[in-house]
């Protein structure tokens, strides 16, 4: 009797591709306790990173930013903005007015990075990004004019003032030489001496969650957090400076960029972490390293959802058991593919298309079960997001004594931004976890390049008045 049970279990799990996702993807399933119990470490963490003593070993380094105010509206002028780090390299000028409507005008244009640039050598990697302002600036007329520039670069570094920053550890692609320890201001600045006949100060060093903040504090005065679900994950917020040991003074507050990335580098996060998440790891260009950023970011979603189909396959609960070439190929299942089997309508119809794309043959129950895999995968991503957000929030909440907070949270990100329902389930969360927290979420659309801008426009005003 048992055995016919267990053959007739057998067979139903067989029969119900969603249910058999849950089961195998069970540990990827993170029940609101699991929410909550990330939550309260990612607040320890903060704390951890923002104390002397203890921010030396602290995996989440929560780096002052000298960003000590959001936009007052009285900022104006025109400047130069460079974007590096996240899915593409951009160049912009950007206009901010005081009058009108628009007050943000702006023109960009993208340059490619290859991986040749952004492994190779440091100072080859700025001599690029010099030569593509140069283009820009060339090609838009600015060569005779003497425009600030703000330069926003999405990775961890230490900064003592707003126009330095010493690289801590390179992530996500990125893997350029001799950089590391090193203040990349210098090397753009020296990388900009080849090119005499540009006059560009780089007055600010911009992390893209400081920028996505700033350009949404812009709309919204009430906007005090960033955030990028984009080719990685990071968030920043303005902190206290009576709680920021790392800098000098106890007056008003600072924005700190969290870095959260690194969450679970110590190993806080092990018993979350599932086989598929090591195997991530192990293949990455900086293993053992941005462990958080792994299980949530656009660069590695498609390629978890790729190691899960191949166990899945070679455990003959898909396709048959046959895998093919491309299932076997590191990252040629890409995060805009785990969007498009989202989909609400075509959802079913496009993963037919990719997975017959990968050489595979699917049935009808086949793509169900590969859907069913995506929602598990991008879901957790959203829910490991929102522990951390809404640890963000219940520390801003502590931190101005308030029983409720009213408080606007800024985001960026291509994966936010292109995923069918992420946006919707991250903010369905935070509200769970955070339901003391009245929290609006304002889309920044080219956020980190614009606040770039606002950064140097309110480090230029500051600069001017010096020279009074
Ligand atoms: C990585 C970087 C971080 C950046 C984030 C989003 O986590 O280390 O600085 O903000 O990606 O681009």
């Amino acid at each position: 009797f048992a055995v016919h049970l267990l053959a007739s279990y057998l067979t139903k799990l067989k029969e119900d591709p969603i249910k058999k996702v849950d089961r195998f993807l069970y540990h990827m399933r993170l029940s609101d306790e699991t929410l909550l119990e990330i939550m309260a470490r990612f607040q320890a963490e903060m704390e951890k990173g923002l104390r002397k003593d203890t921010n030396p070993t602290a995996a989440v380094k929560m780096l002052p930013t000298f960003v000590r105010a959001i936009p007052d509206g009285s900022e104006h002028g025109e400047f130069l903005s460079l974007d590096l780090g996240g899915s593409k390299f951009r160049v912009s000028k950007v206009q901010v007015s005081e009058e009108g409507k628009h007050k943000v005008h702006m023109e960009s244009q993208f340059y490619p990075v290859t991986g040749e640039i952004t492994r190779g050598n440091g100072s080859q990697l700025f001599e690029y990004v010099a030569d593509c302002l140069a283009d820009f600036m060339e090609a838009k007329d600015l060569k005779q004019k003497e425009l600030p520039l703000g330069f926003t670069f999405s990775f961890p570094y230490w900064q003592t003032k707003l126009d330095e920053g010493v690289l801590l550890s390179w992530t996500k692609k990125f893997k350029a030489r001799g950089v590391q320890d090193t203040d990349v201001v210098s090397h753009l600045r020296r990388a900009l001496q080849k090119h005499p006949d540009l006059h560009v100060d780089i007055l600010a060093l911009v992390s893209d969650t400081v920028g996505t903040m700033m350009t949404c504090a812009y709309d919204d005065p009430y906007c005090e957090v960033g955030v990028i679900i984009g080719t990685g994950s990071n968030a920043c917020y303005m902190e206290d400076m009576s709680n920021i040991d790392l800098v000098e003074g106890d007056e008003g507050r600072m924005c700190i960029n969290t870095e959260w990335g690194a969450f679970g580098d110590d190993g806080v996060l092990e018993d979350i972490r599932t086989e598929f998440d090591r195997e991530l790891d192990l293949g990455s260009l900086h293993p053992g390293k941005q462990l958080f950023e792994k299980m949530i970011s656009g660069l590695y979603l498609g390629e978890l959802v790729r190691l899960i189909l191949l166990k899945m396959t070679r455990a003959g609960l898909l396709f048959g058991g046959k895998a093919s070439c491309a299932l076997h190929t590191k990252d040629k299942i890409e995060t805009r593919h785990v969007a498009a089997m989202e989909k609400y309508k075509e959802g079913l119809a496009n993963t037919k298309e990719i997975l017959t794309n990968l050489g595979l043959e699917p049935s009808e129950a086949d793509c169900a079960a590969v859907q069913q895999v995506c929602t598990i995968v991008s879901f957790r991503s959203a829910n490991l997001c929102a522990a951390a957000l809404a640890a963000i929030l219940t520390r801003l909440r502590e931190n101005k004594k308030l029983v409720r907070l009213r408080t606007t949270v800024g985001v960026d990100g291509t994966l936010y931004k292109t995923h069918p329902q992420y946006p919707k389930r991250l903010h369905k969360v935070v509200r769970k976890l955070a339901p003391n927290c009245d929290v609006r979420f304002l889309l920044s659309e080219s956020g980190s390049t614009k606040g770039a801008a606002m950064v140097t426009a309110v480090a230029s005003r500051v600069q001017a008045q010096r020279k009074q």
